[in-house]
């Protein structure tokens, strides 16, 4: 079959396969490859074994995948025979050097830069999908119009605000659709291209074009937002938990303001997640780079609260069992970083485990998805926790539960077989407040919610 566009994708990662399995399915006429430098991961997606976890994508990749999806590891042909390219490589914070845990770390766009204008013999719309500190573009066309001069590239910012869990969704339904190019008569005629591709799916009015500065930025600052949201209904949850507020109704009577809204006010154990934190320190370094040191503090307190939260969480589960763990059995229920996911980067579930093991409690953890992946995080620990699927076998034997993702799964336990299972007193540390709270306080169970008054007899 001769396709009409050829679309790559440097990238196969959470954003990279599920934005491309997504084109690919909305325009049967375009071949949209995948490729990786990681051999395991391109293998992976083109198994019956997908690499990610997300509801409703096995399907559509099974539609799709030969058809007009390919996933491949040959990255140099694939830029070479490709027009229109996606950078959706990973940008995490820095460890090392100058900006050392706040800057992003740019070495894998930048080694893909390089790869693009080795191997392109033709010229390319560039996109970068990955998110970048405001000003990559300028960088990325610098690095391109280093070569020979033949050959030509156009830049484009086009941020991914897909969410894990909901991805499938997301893309197919989104709230919008960012474009930023250079206002130059070949960056319109490139945003011109992107907007074809679009348009198979997403409606006009959400397809917002503006210059490629305003939407690298946008990306960093809908996220630094998002979090933001969820800090301050965090740091009310605390002072709720001071004067017998419920920070449900809080968030409730606040979130039906039509200005203020209702989405992202549920408080609970912190934000996780592989991009809420390294975005925003990624804008708090980009702060102190412009000098303007008190926007920098401004956006550094919304991390702070949410390690704040976390501690306020590990402080209450010790002082509540007469502060000590030591050698008591604690189940940790859900260890992805929210509902539907297997992914764990940066969950609230490692810091509280780390912490717990430091207390000398003896933790298992059970998670319909993430065991794989807490077993890598929690790799340096190996022999002191327990992996268990079953929720009600983890829980059995056990002082507490302490409830860290949002798992609809947990909600519906059958939570009276759960107390009998367990050691006496048995306490409940609900951090996503999903559980129904009443119930388990009156089936025994003394129960500590977020931002709640405790329900406890002790
Ligand atoms: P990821 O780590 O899951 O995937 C990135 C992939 O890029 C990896 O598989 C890695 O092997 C590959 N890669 C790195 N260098 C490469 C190279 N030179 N050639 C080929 N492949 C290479 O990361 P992710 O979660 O998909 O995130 C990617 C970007 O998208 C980040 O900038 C992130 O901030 C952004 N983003 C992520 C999400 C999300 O939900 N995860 C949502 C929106 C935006
Ligand atoms: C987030 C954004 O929602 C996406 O728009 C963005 O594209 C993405 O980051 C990204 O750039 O990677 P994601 O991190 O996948 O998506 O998931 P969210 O639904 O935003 O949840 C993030 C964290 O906040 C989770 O730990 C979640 O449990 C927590 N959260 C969220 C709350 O604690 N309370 C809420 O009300 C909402």
């Amino acid at each position: 079959m001769k396709f009409k566009k050829k679309i790559l994708s440097i990238g196969a990662g959470y954003v990279g396969a599920p934005s491309m399995v997504m084109i690919a399915s909305k325009c049967p006429d375009y071949k949209v490859t995948v490729v990786d430098i990681n051999v395991s991961r391109i293998n992976a997606w083109n198994s019956d074994q997908l690499p990610v976890y997300e509801p409703g994508l096995d399907a559509i990749v099974k539609k799709t995948r030969g058809r007009n999806l390919f996933f491949s590891a040959d990255v140099e042909k694939q830029i070479q025979e490709n027009d229109i390219i996606f950078v959706c490589v990973n940008t995490p914070t820095k460890t090392f050097g100058a900006g050392a845990g706040m800057a992003a770390d740019l070495q894998y766009w930048e080694k893909t830069a390089r790869q693009i204008l080795e191997n392109s013999q033709s010229s390319k719309i560039v996109i970068e999908k990955s998110t970048l500190p405001i000003k990559t573009a300028q960088a990325m066309e610098r690095i391109l119009a280093s070569g020979n001069g033949d050959v030509t590239f156009d830049v484009l910012s086009n941020p991914e605000f897909m969410a894990e869990g909901t991805a499938v969704s997301d893309l197919e339904n989104p709230d919008r659709v960012l474009i930023g190019s250079r206002e130059t008569q070949s960056g319109l005629a490139a945003r011109a291209e992107l907007v074809k591709i679009y348009s198979h799916w997403v409606s006009p009015e959400k397809i917002i074009t503006s210059n490629i500065w305003s939407a690298e930025l946008s990306k960093l600052v809908a996220n630094a937002f998002l979090a933001q949201r969820v800090s301050s209904i965090n740091a009310i949850s605390a002072l709720c938990e001071k004067t017998d507020a419920d920070i449900s109704e809080v968030a409730r009577a606040v979130g039906t303001d039509s200005r203020i809204g209702s989405k992202f006010l549920k408080a609970g154990i912190g934000f996780g997640g592989s991009c809420f934190k390294k975005d925003i320190l990624n804008l708090v370094y980009l702060c102190h780079f412009y000098g303007l040191p008190e926007v920098a503090a401004y956006w550094e307190s919304v991390v702070k609260i949410n390690e704040y939260q976390q501690e306020r969480f590990i402080a209450n589960v010790l002082q509540s069992m007469f502060n000590t763990l030591a050698g008591k059995k604690i189940c940790v229920l859900g260890f992805a970083f929210k509902a539907d996911t297997g992914d764990t980067r940066e969950s609230p579930a490692i810091n509280i485990t780390r912490k717990l093991l430091a207390e000398h409690a003896e933790v298992v953890i059970t998670d319909p998805k993430a065991l794989t992946n807490a077993a890598m995080d929690l790799a340096q620990d190996a022999g002191k926790i327990r992996y268990v699927e079953d929720p009600y076998q983890a829980a059995a034997g056990c002082h507490a539960l302490v409830i860290m993702t949002d798992w609809d799964l947990y909600r519906n336990l059958d939570y009276r077989k759960i107390y009998k299972s367990m050691v006496k007193p048995a306490f409940i540390f609900d951090g996503r407040n999903i559980v129904d709270q009443r119930k388990c306080f009156e089936i025994g169970f003394n129960v500590f919610p977020i931002g709640k008054p405790a329900l406890s007899r002790l």
